[in-house]
């Protein structure tokens, strides 16, 4: 039974692989927008797509969406809303949030209609005229969108994208979160080489073999909901159980990461120490010049350093060129690489079999992926 609605959002792209999880995890009505997924809410399932999704950002309580133009519209919609559900006598509520292409563009007042609205429909409810806000804070985040409210209350506390495990991190690493949707698009198959020629800190690698063994990704941290109150806590005991029943150790996935400094090498496999997969990653230090293929089977995934952020623009599209001349087309072996470079393909070599565009934080960047079958040469 659930009579409340969850949303996580995501990075733009990765709302697919998002639902998708969701919906393995056994959410229901699972609704894919822009930027987020809008699912039905139970306490199992806050509980569970904390712990184990690998693409949300975060997870909120819905609390509504409705239309406003108005001040008086925004403070009538945010007052009919259930907040003493979520929220204690005693307990904090911060109000933060955006304002896009909206008649109401200011954040600083809308803010403040909201805190009121929130504070007069809990006045009705606990029968006091001041809450001293002194418990547990239940963050609420409104956005305003043409003209259309949602306001939620996260759940979540630090992103979903903090694991815990990447408390290094090497220059310009990629988001876990987009590593893992990168995995996923990939389709690795357990049983192929899996390699990062540029792994940095070794996100990918982390992500990959989390991913393989089936292990949750914040099993192991904490999340703001779970100070909310005793009778929760066997929930989340529960689900970590649950979480740590379904991990498959023993799949034989393997991992290897190069990389040409050898600080990002240590890195890497102190990363994946912590993340506890260091049994299946192994790190050395190599430039991609001396990239080989072994093995039926390959799978490789990088984000190379490009021009803006780690070299300048020519060394980067020398490394391009060196990088076609290493990943030879292949049956049994897919390339698939990230950048913002727009010239990758020319300086690689050859078209993609398929491309999408995803972003790294707020870098619009291309995934290129290469397959066999459809390769072809570009002039
Ligand atoms: C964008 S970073 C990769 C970040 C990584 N995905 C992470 O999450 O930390 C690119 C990496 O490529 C490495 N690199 C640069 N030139 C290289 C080369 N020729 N061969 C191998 N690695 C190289 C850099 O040392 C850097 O760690």
């Amino acid at each position: 039974m659930s009579d409340f609605q969850l949303v996580c959002p995501c990075l733009f792209g990765l709302e697919g692989p998002l639902a998708d999880e969701l919906r393995k995890m056994g959410a229901e009505n699972v609704d894919p927008q822009n930027g987020r997924v809008v699912f039905s809410g139970t306490d199992e399932m806050l509980v569970r797509a904390n712990l184990c999704s690998r693409y949300a950002e975060r997870v909120q309580v819905l609390m509504g969406v409705f239309p406003a133009q108005s001040f008086e519209e925004l403070f009538q919609g945010v007052k009919a809303l259930p907040w003493e559900r979520w929220i204690g006598k005693a307990d904090a509520f911060p109000v933060n949030g955006s304002c896009l292409s909206s008649k109401l563009a200011s954040v600083p007042d809308c803010q403040a209609i909201i805190k009121k609205a929130v504070v007069e429909r809990l006045k009705g409810k606990y029968s006091v005229s001041w809450f001293e806000e002194t418990g547990e804070p239940r963050r609420i985040h409104f956005l305003i969108l043409k003209d259309t409210v949602s306001v939620m209350i996260d759940t979540t506390g630090q992103g979903l994208h903090k694991r815990g495990y990447r408390a290094n991190a090497a220059e310009a690493p990629i988001r876990e979160t987009l590593a893992a949707a990168m995995v996923y698009f990939s389709r690795v198959r357990h049983d192929a080489n899996f390699i990062d020629p540029f792994c940095g800190s070794g996100t990918i690698l982390v992500e990959a073999a989390l991913a393989a063994q089936n292990i949750a990704p914040g099993v192991s941290r904490r999340f703001a909901a779970e100070n909310w109150d005793a009778a929760g806590t066997a929930i989340w005991k529960r689900e970590r159980e649950r979480a740590r029943s379904l991990e498959t150790r023993d799949t034989g996935f393997q991992a290897k990461g190069y990389d040409i400094d050898p600080a990002a090498v240590a890195l890497a496999r102190d990363n994946a120490a912590k993340a506890g997969v260091s049994d299946c990653v192994r790190v050395e230090n190599r430039g991609v010049a001396d990239f080989r293929e072994e093995g039926e089977y390959g799978c490789v995934i990088c984000n190379p350093p490009y021009g803006e952020r780690l070299l300048n623009l020519r060394s980067a599209e020398e490394l391009y060129r060196t990088m076609g001349g290493v990943f030879l087309p292949r049956r049994g072996w897919s390339y698939s690489i990230i950048t913002p470079d727009e010239t990758f393909e020319k300086c690689f070599g050859r078209k993609a079999a398929r491309r999408r565009k995803l972003y790294n934080g707020m870098i619009r960047c291309q995934y290129y992926m290469y397959f066999r079958e459809t390769d072809g040469r570009v002039g």
